[in-house]
């Protein structure tokens, strides 16, 4: 994979996966710029990116993806200090567990401004800044997408929205020669995400115990895949869902679930 020199710009990469994405990417010597709406945040995630063997330019920015002018802002920026973007991954999300009846309007909209018009908002923005033809686009969506979780409607119907945006924008921007891909990860180990989700080691064990794999993922894992979606490796594949998930999407392999063999 030949990423090195190329530009990328991670939408809440100062943290877990996408964090765990912009380490690859910097390994691989690529030119790397994080943002999220902490600018300590981000200037401690661009130091930490540095220091990956391999890395070369890093940028730590700040912007929320809800405010558009703000993601213009960052995505200018980052282009003009690295030059066209080869790559864009739109990673911020939002997530509290809670039943529907205890999700205000305000509560949903809140998911569904950061998952959905926050990556709409990056990748537009983007889409001038990009180097066309080449340029690759990775949402980060969830299992959530396809299947319903308890006490995630939020998040469930935001992350349905990125698949569809995925593969509409593949549709639109293939003929530019921008790429549209989203990578679906399972549940990653020492993320705020599977924090939320999974509190105790009591529900840890429970999702564990429920995949096929039988283990949590790794942010490495998911930025292998991104760095192979990013490269001329994968430059005959677009508006594509990929799960980096363990077997997730398969369903409840939990061994009471499992029908004996035959034999
Ligand atoms: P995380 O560590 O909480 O990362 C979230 C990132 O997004 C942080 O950089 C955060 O920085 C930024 N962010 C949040 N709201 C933002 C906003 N409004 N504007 C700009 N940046 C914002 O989360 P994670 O658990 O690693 O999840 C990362 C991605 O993977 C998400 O898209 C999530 O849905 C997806 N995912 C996670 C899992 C999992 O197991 N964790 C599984 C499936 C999918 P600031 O706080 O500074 O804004
Ligand atoms: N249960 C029900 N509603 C909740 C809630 C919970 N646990 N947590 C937040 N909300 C509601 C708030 O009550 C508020 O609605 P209301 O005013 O009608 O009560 C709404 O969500 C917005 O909350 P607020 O805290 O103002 O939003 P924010 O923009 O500051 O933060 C979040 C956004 C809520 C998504 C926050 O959790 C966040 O910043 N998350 C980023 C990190 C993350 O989620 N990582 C995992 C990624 S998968």
């Amino acid at each position: 994979m030949d990423l090195k020199e190329r530009n990328f710009l991670i939408s809440g990469g100062t943290s877990g996966i996408n964090l765990g994405i912009a380490r690859v990417l910097a390994s691989h010597g690529a030119h790397v710029a994080v943002f999220g709406r902490d600018p300590e945040k981000a200037r401690v995630a661009a130091e930490e990116i540095a220091e990956v063997p391999g890395a070369s330019v890093t940028m730590g920015l700040a912007a929320d993806v809800r405010d558009p002018d703000a993601v213009a802002g960052v995505v200018a920026e980052a282009a003009e200090t690295l030059g066209p973007l080869d790559g864009v991954i739109a990673g911020a999300a939002g997530n509290f567990p809670a039943p529907a009846v205890s999700i205000s309007p305000k509560g949903f909209k809140t998911v569904v401004d950061i998952d959905l018009l926050g990556s709409y908002n990056v990748f537009w923005s983007s889409f001038e800044h990009l180097r066309k033809p080449g340029a690759s686009l990775i949402a980060i969506t969830a299992p959530q997408a396809t299947q319903v979780w308890p006490h995630q409607v939020h998040v469930c119907a935001a992350k349905a929205g990125v698949n569809m945006l995925v593969r509409s924008l593949a549709f639109e921007w293939g003929p530019a020669g921008v790429r549209v891909n989203a990578i679906s990860p399972g549940p990653i180990e020492k993320t705020e995400g599977m924090e939320r989700l999974a509190p105790t080691p009591e529900i840890a064990e429970g999702f564990r115990r429920k995949l096929p794999l039988r283990r949590f993922g790794r942010a490495d894992e998911v930025g292998n895949l991104a760095a192979f979606l990013s490269s001329a490796d994968a430059e005959y594949i677009t508006g594509c869902i990929i799960p980096c998930d363990g077997g997730t999407d398969l369903g409840d392999a939990s061994a009471d679930c499992l029908t004996p063999s035959r034999r």
